[in-house]
């Protein structure tokens, strides 16, 4: 596929696309890490949003992330997964902005996540930043970081 030739699609839950989206984000997320997604990363989808890049021609899957509802306009990004021979071309940021857009639009204030800190110097790039300490999830160390989107409108 030509990964610059993509469009944000929001995915609909237990659709095909959404199961393509598991498949991106086991293989980026969890078959490296030798795991495989479970039950307790899918709990709660039903009630979270999921974005992704799609190909403009056919529905193959670029990059794709997860946004739950925090309450009090605060929104957590998840699962965010670029596939391999997409990486730094931009997708990243495109879909991380794209969606920031329609969060604030929305409402949104504040962007949380857990970044693994091979991710740290990519959403500081997006304008995150460091807010507690080093901890462990899925056997490798992540930081909380937050985004405080006031001043991004317009
Ligand atoms: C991290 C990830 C989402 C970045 O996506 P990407 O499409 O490659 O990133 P982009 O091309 O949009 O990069 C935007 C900027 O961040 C930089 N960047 C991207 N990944 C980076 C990394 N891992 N470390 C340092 N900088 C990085 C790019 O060089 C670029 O910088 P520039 O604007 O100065 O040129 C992707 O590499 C990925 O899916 N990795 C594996 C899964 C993962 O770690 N997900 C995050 C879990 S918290």
């Amino acid at each position: 596929m030509n990964c610059l030739d993509v469009k944000l699609k929001e995915l609909v839950f237990a659709t095909a696309e959404y199961e393509s989206m598991l498949l991106l984000r086991n293989e980026v997320l969890r078959i490296p890490l030798g795991r495989v997604l479970d039950e307790k990363d899918l709990e709660g989808e039903q009630w979270q949003r999921h974005f992704a890049l799609v190909s403009v021609r056919g529905d193959t899957l670029a990059a794709c992330l997860c946004v739950r509802d925090l309450g009090e306009n605060t929104y957590k990004i998840r699962q965010m997964a670029v596939s391999e021979n997409c990486r730094k071309r931009g997708l990243g940021r495109r879909l991380v902005l794209a969606v920031e857009q329609i969060l604030l639009h929305e409402g949104a204030q504040i962007i949380v996540l857990n970044a693994r800190i091979t991710a740290v110097e990519f959403y500081r790039k997006m304008g995150y930043s460091i807010c507690g300490k080093t901890f462990d999830e899925v056997g490798i160390p992540h930081v909380k970081m937050q985004k405080n989107l006031a001043g991004e409108k317009g």
